[in-house]
């Protein structure tokens, strides 16, 4: 765990400087726009500590598996987001002398992520080992306003040093992924130019032949000693610069902006990509760095007017949840169904930018709830426009008659993950994207998206379970073999329990949703049996699975067991582990790992959390009283669902120590991997804790519920959330909770069980 950055209720800031972190706070302080985003490397040369970072979203290179032993069925690739065009490339020369942060003698460092603005600054000062007395100053941004540009202002100033001074502005895409398989590069250069008419550098990712354009337009103010300055253009593979001459005095200083369009084939043809790159890189520049800037900050006030949480009082709570929300909408922002959620999101190559079941299972509610439904039914559109790959990848594995097996990993649909544990067995996502159908429904109460889109898949993933389960002659009930549950800790176990419970689910919600649009929407209903040659009789087959499927127990102990056997392992609590062995994932081999009873995240806990209201509250305790001791929490998806859990059960110490797990894991680098970047799709996870968990929202027959539970360590937290095109606010407080209702209609709330009708603030037009 680490503590060097200062607390503040909207900002992050590091206020000195620590090389030995570098790579960690390149990650944290990281910006975006869900259409692009960069680490915060420095703009000048660097040779300390670093990962350079700039990725653009649904952009990806197909590295070619690398795996020790090939097996039938693996993905002939493992998507990668290469890292793109290193847009910030500032370097300064006094003289001969280059500018490093490294090599010089620091004597002030501030580095400020202002999240309500989105705007990352960094201020330095420093000596040369020369002994040049110089501060930079910088201020950039990824707008929020328009998607395609990014713009910094630096400022370059002497206090003892008189001579010459070139800033050497460039744009490069002759860049490497450190993550590449074989080490290769994933751009070939199309076209550049560096001259007084434009720069700008285009290049194509190999193999998928992403057309990526960078153009820069900039302007420069020199204050103090001679004005005059010079440009020299030049340019290498994949590389252009503009190298800007002149002489600064002491007290002196340069002010330089780089205004910069990214922006690719995805969203251009490649016929006008340049063009319009360019022409919007020169807007950019006439508008200015202030007023883009001013864009951008009316953004992100609109998104932070219904986003935020305020937690009063607790400025450590406060920072965590904030980061938590700014980085979920630096990631994405909904407007494109093409894009999704990266579990790094921008902020580093790790999980290469692709999709997993985070989406579904944790990041939904939060779009759903912070921002227009349209943005939450993206994400579902997205696996809906991907059904016919999720088709061929059950085919593959030898499945048929329109049986779909969504990827666990993936950008366009194609699976392309290859640990055969994970790829073929981890098969419960397709349960969650099931699920991500039903959730949305209840929460919009559209259910007109079931004739349009859901249908579909959920048939689709219904056939898929109901060919995956086989009748067990010994049980007389069906059984699903060699999978791998939520807990990756455990793989090619049968019959794990959250797996069994869903896959069954899956059947009855399948079925109930045909019937419900047979009956409200019958001239659709003809043509979805069509399309999909529907017979009745897989209804019949769906619901004797049902009524039959094994679902594994332990009636002494009145808990679900998480697989077949489980008991037989040494059932020892974490607390029993000695502080060297964890975390087992990096101390422990793998078969010592998949021996012990050592669960790595929600498993059983997971299917409760989904399908809470169908069970006991007896039963929630016992299971959880029995699998949180043995959760190591080695994702960081795990401890959010415990959180929320505990304060269902009123575990309300047990309920915040989880909450803070996840809501500063990166800020704290509480698993010691924030280097590699943020995990963005848990700190969805860290709102549901909040918004779930301990203001108990849901709802119940249409209508909005709360039950809050505040911990005690807050005096007052409040939230909005967006509920059919209502804007309502909970404000939980420790002796009374109140209800606002920023809309125009009256709206029927459930506030403890008990319905109350709250009339609209006044609201000003
Ligand atoms: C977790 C998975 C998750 C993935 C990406 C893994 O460590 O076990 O459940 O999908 O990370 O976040």
């Amino acid at each position: 765990m680490k503590d060097y950055l200062v607390k503040d209720n909207w900002r992050i800031i590091e206020d000195q400087y620590h090389a030995e972190y570098n790579q960690i706070s390149e990650s944290i302080f990281s910006i975006g726009n869900g259409q692009m985003g960069q680490r915060a490397n420095f703009e000048e040369s660097y040779t300390g500590n670093t990962l350079q970072g700039n990725y653009i979203g649904g952009v990806y290179y197909p590295d070619k598996t690398r795996v020790g032993w090939w097996k039938n069925g693996y993905p002939e690739y493992f998507a990668k987001v290469p890292n793109a065009c290193d847009w910030i490339g500032i370097r300064i020369l006094l003289d001969q002398e280059e500018v490093n942060l490294a090599t010089s003698d620091i004597k002030n460092f501030y580095r400020e992520l202002d999240m309500k603005r989105g705007l990352l600054t960094r201020k330095v000062e420093f000596l040369t080992p020369k002994g040049r007395h110089i501060s930079i100053e910088s201020r950039r941004f990824c707008s929020m306003a328009d998607d395609e540009i990014g713009a910094i202002e630096y400022k370059v100033k002497s206090f003892n040093y008189s001579g010459g001074l070139a800033l050497v502005s460039s744009l490069d895409f002759d860049v490497k992924n450190s993550n590449a398989n074989y080490d290769e590069k994933f751009w070939d250069e199309d076209q550049q130019m560096s001259s007084s008419e434009a720069i700008y550098v285009t290049a194509k990712t190999r193999k998928t032949d992403f057309l990526c354009t960078a153009n820069m337009n900039h302007t420069l103010l020199i204050k103090g000693g001679k004005s005059d300055y010079y440009f020299d253009y030049g340019n290498g593979e994949k590389y252009v610069e503009v190298f800007i001459s002149g002489e600064i005095v002491p007290d002196g200083e340069w002010v330089y902006h780089k205004y910069v369009n990214i922006s690719s084939s995805r969203n251009h043809t490649n016929e006008e990509l340049q063009v319009t790159a360019l022409a919007k890189s020169r807007a950019a520049k006439a508008q200015g760095f202030k007023s883009l800037l001013n864009d951008h900050i009316n953004a992100w006030s609109k998104i932070w007017d219904t986003a935020d949480i305020v937690i009063k009082d607790d400025v450590t709570a406060q920072q965590g949840i904030r980061f938590n929300i700014f980085q979920l909408y630096q990631t994405y922002t909904g407007k494109d169904s093409r894009l999704n959620i990266g579990p790094k999101g921008f902020t580093g190559e790790k999980y290469g930018g692709s999709t997993y079941w985070d989406t579904e299972a944790y990041c939904l509610p939060f779009y759903l709830s912070t921002t227009d439904e349209s943005v939450a039914r993206n994400l579902l559109i997205y696996r809906h426009n991907q059904l016919d790959r999720a088709i061929e990848n059950a085919e593959k594995l030898g499945f048929s008659n329109g049986a779909a097996l969504y990827p666990m990993v993936t950008m366009n649909g194609e699976e392309c993950h290859n640990e055969w544990e994970i790829t073929f067995e981890e098969i419960h996502r397709n349960g969650a994207i099931a699920y991500a159908i039903y959730d949305y429904i209840k929460y919009t109460g559209d259910k007109d998206y079931l004739a349009s889109h859901g249908a579909e898949v959920l048939v689709a993933i219904a056939r898929f379970w109901a060919q995956r389960v086989n009748f067990s002659e010994a049980k007389q009930q069906y059984v699903i073999l060699g999978v791998t549950g939520p807990n990756e800790y455990e793989n090619n176990v049968n019959n794990n329990w959250y797996t069994n419970y869903i896959a069954s689910w899956c059947m009855e919600y399948a079925a109930e949703s045909l019937a419900y649009i047979e009956g409200n929407h019958n001239e659709v209903y003809g043509k979805i049996i069509s399309k999909i040659n529907f017979s009745n009789s897989e209804l019949e087959k769906w619901s004797d699975i049902r009524s039959k499927m094994y679902l594994p127990k332990d009636e002494s102990r009145g808990i679900f067991l998480q697989q077949d056997g489980f008991l037989d392992k040494d059932i020892l609590p974490v607390t029993d582990l000695s502080m060297v062995d964890v975390p087992i994932n990096q101390k422990w081999s793998w078969d010592r790992i998949l021996r012990s009873c050592y669960i790595k995240q929600a498993d059983v806990l997971q299917g409760i959390y989904f399908f809470v209201d169908k069970f006991d509250p007896k039963d929630i305790r016992r299971n959880y009283e029995f699998y949180e001791p043995l959760t190591v929490h080695e994702s960081s998806l795990s401890p959010c669902v415990h959180s929320i859990l505990a304060t269902k059960l009123g575990m309300n110490d047990k309920a915040y120590e989880m909450y803070l797990r996840t809501s500063r894991l990166d800020l704290d680098d509480y698993n010691n991997d924030t280097e590699d970047g943020c995990h963005i799709t848990s700190m969805a996870g860290t709102w549901l804790a909040i918004v779930r968990g301990f203001a108990g929202m849901s709802v119940e027959d249409d209508r909005l519920s709360f039950t809050p539970r505040l911990p005690q360590q807050w005096a007052e937290v409040s939230f909005k959330t967006n509920f059919r095109g209502q804007l309502i606010e909970l404000i939980m407080r420790k002796d009374n909770n109140e209800v606002k209702n920023h809309s125009y209609r009256p709206i029927k709330v459930i506030l403890n069980k008990i319905e109350i009708i709250v009339e609209p603030v006044a609201v000003t037009i």
